[in-house]
């Protein structure tokens, strides 16, 4: 209820919003409206009471809950958030194992084992980053399993792009740079039905860092990390973040087989054109990155002629000694 009232008066910011109207909307008492605004206020929100006018909210507020993403969405998702967990991944692999439907979303503010591709980890402790996961139940084969991650890579390429205005473009696989940095990991894991031969479900895991911390980032990743803002985000930033991921993937997702966001990936590409090493296991290839397939594979032009890889890491070289 408290957050309910909260997100009615940051809707109407500087206004007064009647007692009346609050109980209405919320199915309570004016007596109880009155007690959760006393309660906000002993919480530092800064409302004004006025006798027979209402109860006005004099700041924005930075609102992130349920509610408020569904209020940027055309259609109501089920959205469910979490203050700490161990990761989202792993929250939505135990509701998704438990039967949730396709479409879940859900989001933990504070991730305490963040994980990221190949074991690494996610530093995802702090508010300053918006870590969700998304349920999806694609009737696919294991091996086009990478079209998931392909698909949410330019969803969320043009969500940051609309909303913030700031130029993004995609590392293969699953990497996310605003000028030559990562501001967001995607890590997708999937589990099979084997009597069927397909997908049971996929988890989509995005994290998106959105501010960069005070202090700065960790010393192990302060070369290669970056934020899409510098400084504090904009107020009500990250609901209206997570709303527009939300959107353009599902609007692509009908898309998932037929495979027309590939274009986007290629047109997104960092890598095409560049110098790379590629790790493959304990392998490693170099040669110049000359397209992206229609599977989403890496072509390569190396000593060895053209070579194609649909797993792995790419790194750019430096020099030639890289
Ligand atoms: C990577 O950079 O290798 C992928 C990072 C993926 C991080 C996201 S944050 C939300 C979800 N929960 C996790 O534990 N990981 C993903």
């Amino acid at each position: 209820m408290k957050e309910k009232i909260l997100e009615i008066l940051n809707n109407n910011v500087g206004k007064s919003v009647s007692g009346q109207l609050l109980a209405q909307s919320l199915g309570i008492s004016r007596n109880s409206v009155w007690k959760i605004i006393n309660k906000l206020k002993e919480d530092g929100y800064n409302i004004t009471s006025q006798t027979n006018a209402g109860y006005t909210l004099n700041a924005s507020v930075d609102i992130f809950t349920e509610n408020s993403i569904n209020s940027h969405l055309k259609n109501e998702h089920k959205i469910i958030i979490y203050d700490k967990e161990t990761s989202s991944n792993t929250v939505a692999k135990r509701l998704a194992s438990e039967g949730a439907d396709e479409g879940t979303v859900v989001i933990v503010n504070s991730q305490t084992a963040g994980r990221g591709r190949m074991g690494r980890r996610f530093i995802s402790e702090s508010d300053n980053g918006l870590y969700m996961s998304i349920i999806l139940r694609p009737q696919i084969s294991a091996s086009e399993c990478v079209n998931i991650t392909v698909l949410s890579a330019v969803a969320v390429c043009e969500a940051i792009e609309e909303t913030s205005g700031r130029g993004c473009q995609i590392k293969w696989v699953n990497d996310i740079y605003i000028k030559d940095k990562k501001v967001c990991g995607i890590l997708t894991e999937a589990t099979m039905d084997f009597e069927l031969g397909k997908l049971d479900y996929a988890i989509v895991g995005i994290g998106v860092n959105l501010s960069a911390p005070k202090g700065g980032f960790d010393k192990e990743i302060e070369n290669i990390a970056t934020a899409i803002y510098e400084n504090k985000r904009p107020c009500g930033y990250k609901a209206r973040l997570c709303a527009k991921i939300i959107e353009k993937l599902f609007e692509y997702y009908p898309t998932l087989t037929k495979k027309d966001y590939i274009k986007k990936y290629r047109e997104k590409s960092n890598l095409i054109g560049k110098e790379v090493n590629v790790y493959i296991g304990n392998e490693i290839e170099s040669g110049t990155v000359t397209d992206i397939d229609e599977n989403a594979s890496l072509v390569v032009a190396t000593k060895g002629g053209i070579k194609k890889y649909n797993s792995g890491e790419a790194r750019v070289r430096k020099n030639e000694s890289d």
